[in-house]
């Protein structure tokens, strides 16, 4: 494969540039993925809640917006320009209050605070570790909260999302129902 190609369409071990993720996060994801039908049964007004592999923060802000001004969003990545975009997003919407960005390692998610709600979407694929993240994912959240885990179709086959569904389960995560999440493969998972 040519590098450029190599880079689009990797299954493993790629972590989604910055450029890459316009090509999904654009106006028009709003008809696919709507946040408040996605995460409103979720997410509720003063909570604090994590949104791992955050990106630009297409989902931060939406759930900053659900949490109100009692709430906080720990909006965490590994891409110092995505906290950057997604700082710039918080701004604009006007809930830069409610919004940390948190900078973190491959192999750490970099949070210690106990959180009510995790979104990991469309980052899990990207993770090297996948059981350690699990493993880290559930230690900061609290006993009985849930997380959405939400994998592009494209990228995730069936066969690979139950192998990583497995790593949730050995880290102490029941998988509850899947919300339909559009060109996603898509489960709540509740920590037991
Ligand atoms: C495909 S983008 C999805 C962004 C965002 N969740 C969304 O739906 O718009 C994947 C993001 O996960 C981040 N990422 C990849 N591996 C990560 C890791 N181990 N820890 C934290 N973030 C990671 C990438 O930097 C990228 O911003």
């Amino acid at each position: 494969m040519s590098r450029i190609s190599d880079k689009l369409l990797s299954r493993d071990e790629h972590v989604c540039p910055w450029w890459l993720a316009w090509t999904f996060d654009n106006p028009l994801r709003k008809w696919l993925h709507d946040p408040r039908q996605i995460l409103g049964a979720h997410v509720r007004e003063g909570m604090t809640v994590a949104d791992i592999g955050c990106g630009m923060g297409y989902f931060s802000v939406a759930m900053a917006k659900m949490v109100g001004p009692a709430g906080k969003v720990l909006a965490v990545d590994l891409q110092q320009m995505m906290l950057d975009l997604c700082r710039k997003r918080a701004y604009r919407a006007g809930v830069s209050r409610q919004i940390e960005t948190v900078l973190c390692a491959a192999d750490d998610i970099a949070l210690s605070q106990p959180v009510d709600f995790i979104l990991a979407f469309w980052m899990v694929h990207e993770v090297k570790d996948i059981p350690r993240f699990f493993g880290q994912v559930a230690s900061v959240l609290k006993t009985g909260g849930k997380m959405l885990y939400a994998e592009p179709r494209m990228h995730v086959t069936r066969n690979r999302f139950e192998e990583i569904l497995g790593h949730a389960r050995s880290a102490g995560f029941t998988v509850a129902g899947g919300p339909k999440v559009g060109m996603s493969r898509a489960k709540i998972l509740v920590k037991g």
